[in-house]
């Protein structure tokens, strides 16, 4: 089987107005004849505006997360239809700050990116261990855990994509060493295989964690590395493809 289409991806997190949607259209300008899929996901309140801003270019616009539910009383969340009527193709779901600070757990990971597919969303499953749980020795038995308990069925067949993010590497400017990110990756592999048989093969399995224009092109080019979910280099145009440019 081909190896995936690489799909990298900015994550903005609580960052940016509308002033920022400048450096969308900077990334938009110049990220042509990039073989990567280009995403980036904003803040919900700007998704509709830079999809519009976007539209006729190769950039794509996600969201950060979604409700399980489509429509209700749910003061403050929003729905996985939402985000896709303001214009959102993909969305983050189980990112270490809303399972840390939203006590998000797998299961409820696995009913969102459910809601991501039944709204025609491609979902983004961030998985990754602490500090803590790499020092004992678990890293390897919690991200394959969270890959088995946030990855519901349904997904076979669909496009999605894992993103392996250690919660120490997160705006810490620590990456872990490149066999470490390996060792990881090839793990969750093996796990998807196992979930999904030969269809396990596709989905592109990123790495997000400090991921910069200086360390882009050792992290993307090592093995089972399908792209990058970045965080505070994605909010500057010149940074972004630097590391778009790293492919
Ligand atoms: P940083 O790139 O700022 O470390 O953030 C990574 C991240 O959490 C992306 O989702």
């Amino acid at each position: 089987m081909t190896a995936p289409t690489p799909l990298i991806a900015g994550n903005w997190k609580m960052n940016g107005t509308a002033a920022s949607l400048a450096e969308a259209k900077a990334v938009a300008d110049g990220v042509g004849g990039s073989a990567a899929r280009v995403a980036i996901c904003p803040p919900a309140t700007l998704i509709a505006q830079m999809n519009w801003q976007l539209k006729g270019t190769p950039v794509l616009v996600g969201g950060q997360d979604c409700h399980a539910e489509a429509s209700g009383a749910f003061t403050g969340d929003v729905a996985a239809e939402q985000l896709a009527d303001a214009g959102a193709k993909l969305v983050i779901l189980g990112h270490s700050e809303r399972r840390a600070g939203h006590r998000e757990t797998d299961v409820l990971v696995a009913a969102k990116t459910l809601a991501a597919l039944r709204a025609g969303l491609e979902p983004i499953v961030c998985v990754g261990e602490t500090l803590a749980e790499r020092e004992a020795g678990k890293a390897l038995a919690v991200v394959t855990g969270q890959v088995r308990g946030s990855l519901p069925a349904e997904l076979a067949g669909k496009a999605f994509a894992v993103a392996y993010e250690p919660v120490w590497a997160i705006g810490t400017g620590l990456t872990p060493t490149t066999p470490q990110i390996e060792e990881v990756h090839r793990a969750i592999r093996a796990t998807l295989t196992e979930m999904f048989g030969a269809e396990g093969a596709a989905p592109p399995i990123l790495y997000g964690g400090s991921v910069k224009p200086g360390n882009a092109a050792e992290i993307l080019h090592a093995a089972e590395v399908g792209g990058a979910l970045v965080g505070g280099a994605s909010l500057k145009a010149d940074d972004f493809l630097g590391i778009i440019r790293a492919l």
